[in-house]
């Protein structure tokens, strides 16, 4: 969701720690991402430094995703150029953080015995702890179910300006085609002042924009204790969104990732009057087919969707919507897949995050027998594809002429004259950036001239 970014400075005090450098990789999500903000800034505070190569790094670390087969085989194949490094070089430190470390566990050490560190996304927060076991000469696996705690370290942030501060850890859905709740673990929300206090630190650093993160963000709070007066839960996310609308500095706020059978009206309605939350909503749909749906156990119909969708634009007739949809997952018939086509053109959305249904271990559906061909995947996904950037083509043009305000990020690495940012709907834009007059951090209002897919371009006025 997040574009390429200017790199923060690097603390200048690394240097002569004589730790050496680390290099880190990170596959998959957000999630993984903020994990990997927060392990860097956990290396750093140890006395590393960033490598300026992977194949100069004296620790290099792969924060992993196994959402589907081949972002597992990926991890492999890096990891094969890695271990080959490592016979040369003994000092070299390998680690294996995230979902595929989660899932594999030990297994991980038989297949590539030159790992030092293998470790599950519950545990990023103790790199330094487990990093001090390897240095004992020990190789060490963490993979046990652990209560995380409240973060204490500072993160090495890729933006200066942008920021993700999870609310939300692991999932309790249990979708059957999804590894996730198996690698991420239980739902643990985090106390809405911690929260606050991020973000407060946040924008006293400079930042202007927090997306707030949780596989499953409504569930935030469901497992905090606490009711209200009128009998409702204490802590929820449209709760959690006021009480942190306050950061001064803070500009705008954006959430992932919303589930449709959690997104309430009073959520709608808070976005809505809330200034700072920004009119963009990922709202995963996964199948246009209600028996699919159902098959999936996802916990909703294709009506009630649809019903989410509508309050969204009554509310903010030009939000964006953007959503993650499979195909060809077992069983899918010809039909029910012409539904999910049918369902992204009503819907118009401004972007979709397609995949083809990929079997994963311990899940239901990849034991069922009804699996679809490569063939049809293959196809279905070209289709879909082609459909989905059509559609965001259509929704794009919407913005011709029209002045946007944008958040400038950074510089356009194709094009150094320009400056990038995001519109409040977060539509990717860029625009000359007049010889650094336009900075990082800057609101600038810029009226779109030129509109594609999936993103624009325009001049700042004034
Ligand atoms: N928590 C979010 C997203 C989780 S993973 C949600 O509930 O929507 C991100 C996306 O990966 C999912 O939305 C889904 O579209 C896709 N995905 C998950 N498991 C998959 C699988 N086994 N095969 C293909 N796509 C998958
Ligand atoms: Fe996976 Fe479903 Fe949880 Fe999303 S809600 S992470 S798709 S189990
Ligand atoms: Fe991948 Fe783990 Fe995120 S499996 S999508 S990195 S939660």
């Amino acid at each position: 969701m997040t574009a390429t970014q200017l790199s923060a400075p690097v603390a200048p005090t690394a240097a002569d720690s004589g730790r050496g450098s680390y290099w880190i990789t990170t596959f998959g999500c957000q999630m993984n991402k903020a994990d990997s903000e927060r392990m860097a800034g956990i290396l750093e505070s140890m006395g590393y430094r960033e490598a300026q190569a992977e194949l100069e790094a004296d620790l290099v670390l792969y924060n992993t995703c196994t959402i589907r087969d081949n972002a597992e085989q990926k991890v492999y194949s890096y990891l094969g150029r890695q271990a080959q490094r490592k016979r040369s070089n003994p000092n070299l430190t390998l680690v294996v953080a995230g979902c595929v470390a989660q899932q594999e566990g030990e297994s991980l050490l038989r297949r590539v015995p030159e790992l030092d560190l293998v470790m599950g996304p519950q545990h990023a927060n103790r790199l330094d702890v487990l990093l001090a076991q390897v240095e004992q000469g020990q190789q060490v696996v963490a993979t046990e179910e652990h209560h995380i705690l409240e973060d204490i370290t500072t993160a090495r942030r890729d933006s200066s300006i942008c920021g993700w501060v999870n609310v939300i850890y692991g999932c309790n859905e249990r979708c059957t085609y999804c590894v996730v709740p198996s690698v991420r673990g239980k739902e643990q929300s985090r106390l809405p002042e911690a929260i606050k206090l991020e973000m407060e630190g946040l924008a006293a650093q400079g930042f202007k924009e927090i997306t707030l993160l949780g596989q499953n963000i409504d569930a935030y709070g469901r497992d905090l204790p606490g009711i209200t007066p009128e009998g409702r839960r204490q802590h929820t996310l449209t709760d959690l969104l006021q009480f942190v609308h306050t950061v001064e500095g803070i500009e705008r706020i954006r959430f992932a990732t919303s589930h449709p059978r959690y997104f309430t009206e009073r959520l709608i309605d808070a976005c809505a009057d809330l200034p700072k939350l920004c009119e963009h909503f990922h709202i995963p749909f996964q199948s246009g087919d209600d028996d699919v749906l159902k098959a999936m156990a996802r916990g909703y119909t294709v009506d009630r969707y649809r019903r989410i969708i509508e309050r969204i634009r009554e509310r903010m007739p030009d939000a964006s919507i953007s959503a993650d949809v499979i195909v060809a997952f077992p069983g899918e018939t010809e039909a029910q897949y012409r539904r999910t086509l049918a369902l992204i053109e009503e819907i118009g959305f401004d972007q979709v995050n397609t995949a083809a249904y990929s079997p994963r271990p311990n899940t239901p559906a990849a034991d069922w027998p009804n699996q679809l061909s490569e063939e049809v995947k293959v196809e279905r996904l070209r289709e879909i594809n082609a459909l989905v950037e059509r559609v965001a083509r259509q929704r794009s043009a919407r913005y011709a002429g029209r002045t946007e305000q944008v958040l400038v990020e950074g510089i356009n690495p194709k094009d150094p004259e320009q400056v990038m940012g995001r519109t409040r709907t977060n539509r990717l834009t860029f625009f000359p950036g007049e010889n650094g007059r336009w900075q990082p951090g800057d609101l600038v209002d810029v009226r779109i001239d030129e509109v594609r897919a999936f993103s624009l371009s325009g001049t700042a006025l004034a």
